[in-house]
């Protein structure tokens, strides 16, 4: 139990940053920790931990041949996403979080949290993990430190950062860093047994103080709730960092395109959470195209900077993936299912008794005996997914053998086009072109998308996604958007602005587009539009490609069902920008004087096109 004079300190405890040391000893006590740890980062630390979770019974070790050094683990049933409805953005004004984000005054919201953190780790080791998003030594790269009382969020964070005594020398005497709690609102009584996920079932707070650059996590051990480097410092505190120091905190993928000529192309690209941007960033190009190269800069997020020549630059602040399992397999993603092969962690995938690991959508026939996440055996005839929808792998970057050169180059790579996607199973084509920056602005604005199982809500109902930020702005939303636009005037060559949709379905249900590798026909229009190589038209929501400026080359996709599913159908489209309005209206008083003018426009395009807008429609 915590006594006051004997907070347990270990080798690699520094005495360098006073102010760290004394908030570091301040929390501790008030959560009334055991003992607290320093986390060094180092690889025998990491052994040490993932065998003290296979000792608690919270991790499975995998069969060494198949999975060398990997876990899996079951989280508890109330602990398996992100929560939305639990996130807050606490601003000192109630107008700066705005209406998309949930707001507590801060005092208040501070005084709860003290409440609730009493105490809150007794009989657990708080564990210190100072951190750093992005390159080691690179302007672009920020410092954090997260208390935390979970080993599971102690050994992802290790693998999602560059964490330990590298990032420690970096703060060294008085660096600024972002403070985070992370408290799993389970402590212990002297004699009580640990559970294998310890969480609060029925309290959860994840708070974000953006003005004191602060972070408190409580009552979850999943994901972008307790890794607070991820969405919560990478995202709604750097997006409120950005807009005051001038670059962009973006939820979105870093490639690098590689042609058969050797020209280098970056994008970055923003689908909403679960939409393909693992997939996209590790996509390997069909072999009929091969003399392309596909290499990841990022998979999730982007910090981006304009250099002094004028471009933007990119770094991904991350050093680790948290993908979605299911799905992924070796024919969609190759690399990704090379990466998680070791040293990875598994969260809510199924297992197997001799310590192998299943996912829907990873192998057509599941394999015998089967324990499904949530620890039972499955019954393949249950209807009930074996691993659950938002299960996920915790891998090393490094391990990606598609990884790009640059990826942990402190300067970051130059971007040239910004492409936004969402989930869409009618009325968005494949691939259209923003007329300008502002239409591009709008575009990304307006996006929508079909609720997954990693967000919270009605799954398949769309919902305003805007710039697939809308649950990780850490201001207010219409801001933002201004913010943006204010951000293209000072670029003196602003990348071209794509809209993609990979997901359009037939009457039937079934997918119009092969997705996945085949992806890399649409990125090929999109790199040689921005280099001015390749024709389009005009259509009343932007330019698109035609059939003939696309490259089918050995995928049997014909004229018609190319026409179907660029087509733009003009009543829906008249619904959809009028669907616009209801973001809007939420936003209004601080909506771009610009938007309702181009949704105007756009409606008057529509007005004048033909019912239904393809390829047959041009004159
Ligand atoms: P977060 O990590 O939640 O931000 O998600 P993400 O955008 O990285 O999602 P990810 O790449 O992991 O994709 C999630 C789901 O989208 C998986 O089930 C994939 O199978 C599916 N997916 C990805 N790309 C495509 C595609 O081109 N076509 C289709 N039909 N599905 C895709
Ligand atoms: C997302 O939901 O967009 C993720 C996963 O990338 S999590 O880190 O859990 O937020
Ligand atoms: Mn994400």
């Amino acid at each position: 139990m915590f006594q006051e004079n004997t907070i347990f300190q270990n080798e690699t405890q520094p005495g360098s940053h006073q102010e760290l040391q004394e908030w570091v000893n301040k929390i501790a006590k008030h959560c009334q920790a055991d003992q607290i740890h320093w986390c060094d980062g180092s690889d025998e630390e990491y052994d040490r931990f993932t065998q003290m979770l296979v000792d608690k019974g919270t991790f499975i070790r995998l069969d060494e041949a198949k999975w060398p050094n990997s876990f899996a683990c079951f989280s508890d049933p109330s602990d398996v996403a992100r929560v939305e409805d639990r996130t807050y953005i606490c601003s000192r004004r109630k107008d700066d979080a705005g209406p998309t984000n949930n707001w507590v005054e801060p005092k208040e919201m501070k005084n709860t949290l003290e409440g609730l953190l009493k105490g809150a780790m007794k009989g657990r080791t708080m564990y210190v993990i100072p951190y750093c998003m992005g390159p080691i030594g690179s302007p672009l790269s920020r410092l954090g430190v997260q208390l935390t009382d979970s080993e599971y969020v102690v050994v992802n964070m290790k693998i999602m950062t560059r964490m330990g005594k590298a990032a420690l020398d970096m703060l060294g005497k008085s660096g600024e860093y972002v403070k985070c709690i992370h408290c799993l609102g389970a402590p212990l009584e002297p004699g009580q047994d640990d559970v294998s996920w310890p969480c609060n079932p029925t309290t959860k707070y994840i708070v974000h103080f953006p003005e004191d650059r602060y972070i408190v996590s409580y009552g979850s051990g999943y994901g972008g709730n307790a890794l607070l480097g991820k969405k919560c410092f990478a995202l709604r505190i750097a997006s409120a960092m950005a807009k005051e120091e001038g670059w962009l905190a973006e939820h979105m993928l870093i490639l690098g395109a590689e042609s058969p000529e050797g020209e280098k192309t970056y994008v970055a690209a923003a689908f909403p959470s679960a939409c393909g941007k693992t997939n996209f960033a590790m996509l390997i190009p069909p072999k009929e195209m091969d003399g392309w190269k596909i290499t990841t800069v990022g998979d999730d997020i982007a910090w981006i900077e304009m250099g002094e020549d004028g471009r933007l630059y990119a770094i991904n602040p991350e050093a680790g993936y948290f993908g979605v399992a299911p799905g992924t397999n070796t024919k969609t993603n190759p690399s990704a299912m090379e990466t998680i092969h070791r040293n990875s962690i598994f969260t809510n995938v199924a297992v197997t008794p001799d310590g192998d690991i299943w996912w829907e959508g990873m192998t057509k026939t599941p394999p015998p005996n089967l324990i499904d996440w949530t620890g039972k055996p499955w019954d393949p005839n249950s209807g009930k997914p074996a691993a659950h929808p938002n299960a996920r792998f915790t891998a090393p970057a490094h391990q990606n053998p598609v990884i790009d050169a640059d990826y942990d180059n402190p300067k970051g790579v130059p971007i040239s086009a910004f492409i936004f996607g969402g989930r869409r199973s009618t009325t968005v084509p494949l691939v259209y072109q923003s007329f300008n920056w502002n239409f591009g602005v709008y575009l990304a604005a307006t996006m929508g998308s079909e609720m997954t199982a990693a967000a919270f809500g009605q799954i398949g109902k769309v919902r305003r996604d805007p710039f697939a930020m809308l649950p990780f702005t850490g201001y207010h939303m219409a801001d933002y958007f201004n913010y943006w636009l204010q951000f293209g005037r000072k670029l003196p060559n602003a990348p071209r602005i794509f809209g993609v949709n990979w997901f359009r379905k037939d009457e039937d249900g079934n997918f119009l587009w092969p997705g996945f590798g085949q992806n890399m026909r649409v990125l090929k229009w999109i790199i040689q539009r921005v280099k001015g190589q390749t024709a389009a038209v005009e259509s009343p929501i932007g330019w698109m490609p035609r059939y003939e400026d696309m490259d089918w080359t050995g995928l049997d996709f014909s004229r018609e069902e190319f026409e179907k599913i660029m087509t733009i159908d003009s009543e829906a489209w008249k619904q959809e920008v009028s669907s616009h309005e209801e973001l809007f209206a939420q936003l209004f008083d601080k909506l771009p004087k610009e938007f309702p003018y181009m949704r105007e426009l756009m409606r008057s395009a529509l007005w004048r096109a033909p019912k239904v807008w393809g390829q047959a429609a041009e004159r």
